[in-house]
């Protein structure tokens, strides 16, 4: 299998590096249990990542992926310290003695001492009582127990950024919410922007790849010579964007990392950044209602 060059690594609001380009683990596997044979699906999954010059991973408690993204990295050899290792917090565990115990769990499961990127994975304002401060207190305070770099959220719509900073004062260091050309996500990108908070992209292609048979993006990617799925990761890197697509195929692994040797023009850019339809192009679940 052929691999591509690494992404680069761009600097996140805390002066900590991120490879700009990650990869998605959810859905990897056929089911989110955390079983030993989960645990070898993904495992195989994320070596071939690895092995397509993936540096950045981006796991969740929920998807059950963990142990296998562990697994991978132990059997790599990579160094630490050329990893980006990212999870977030499920929704069970947002009470801070559940922070602390799953976190625990999270490091356990990966086979790691220190995680570069704890994420809140969803707001959850109609469950917890509503208490979506408190778990943001005890992610926080990770990094201070030396075993997480960065902390931050997930899903959060620009009333939870605020109610989260107004009440705290922390400002997390980014916010993954699904972004993508038919979803810019204007409100969640300005509130972003205006904390001082890194976008990071999930469902970067759409999720469920609609993008990617658009016909200006199409039209763009013939008249550059590449596939729809890089120009639209290009589209994100460009905006400066972090995006972390999915892909359980050695060979599109290879294909959405090698969108560094080409750019879009202005009006590229601009034709991409027309497609959005606002609200109406969220694929996945609202935050303020999602219990999942
Ligand atoms: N924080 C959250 O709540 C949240 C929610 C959703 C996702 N995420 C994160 O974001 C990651 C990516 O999001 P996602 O998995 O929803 O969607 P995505 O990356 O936008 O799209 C994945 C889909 O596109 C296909 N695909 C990937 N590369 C392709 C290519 N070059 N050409 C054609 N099809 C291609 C994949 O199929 P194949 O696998 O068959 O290639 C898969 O069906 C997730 O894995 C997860 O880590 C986070």
């Amino acid at each position: 299998m052929s691999s591509a060059p690494a992404a680069p690594w761009t600097t996140l609001p805390n002066g900590t590096t991120i490879p700009q380009i990650g990869f998605g683990t959810l859905a990897v596997q056929p089911s989110r249990d955390a079983s030993d044979e989960n645990a070898d699906i993904t495992g195989e999954i994320v070596r071939a990542a690895l092995k397509a010059g993936y540096r950045h991973l981006d796991s969740a408690q929920s998807y059950g992926t963990e142990r296998g993204v562990g697994k991978a990295i132990a059997e790599s050899g990579i160094p630490r310290d050329e990893l980006y290792v990212a999870s977030k917090l499920a929704n069970p565990n947002h009470a801070p003695d559940d922070v602390r115990r799953s976190f625990d769990q999270t490091l356990e499961h990966l086979g790691l001492d220190r995680l570069d990127l704890f994420l809140i994975h969803w707001p959850l304002p109609t469950m917890h009582d509503g208490d979506y401060v408190s778990t943001w207190k005890a992610v926080a305070a990770l990094v201070d127990g030396g075993r997480l770099r960065s902390a931050g959220v997930s899903n959060f719509l620009p009333e939870h950024l605020d109610t989260i900073i107004d009440e705290t004062g922390l400002v997390p260091v980014v916010n993954q919410f699904e972004l993508h050309p038919y979803f810019a996500n204007k409100p969640t990108t300005e509130a972003c922007a205006k904390y001082g908070i890194a976008v990071e992209a999930h469902s970067p292609l759409g999720h469920n790849r609609e993008p990617l048979t658009d016909p200006t993006i199409t039209e763009i990617a013939e008249s550059l010579g590449r596939s729809t799925a890089q120009v639209i990761l290009r589209w994100h890197v460009q905006r400066g964007d972090v995006s972390i697509p999915k892909s359980s195929r050695p060979e599109r692994m290879v294909e959405n990392l090698s969108v560094f040797d080409f750019e879009l023009d202005q009006a590229q850019m601009d034709a991409i950044n027309a497609l959005d339809r606002g609200e109406d192009g969220r694929v996945g679940p609202h935050p303020n209602t999602w219990e999942g």
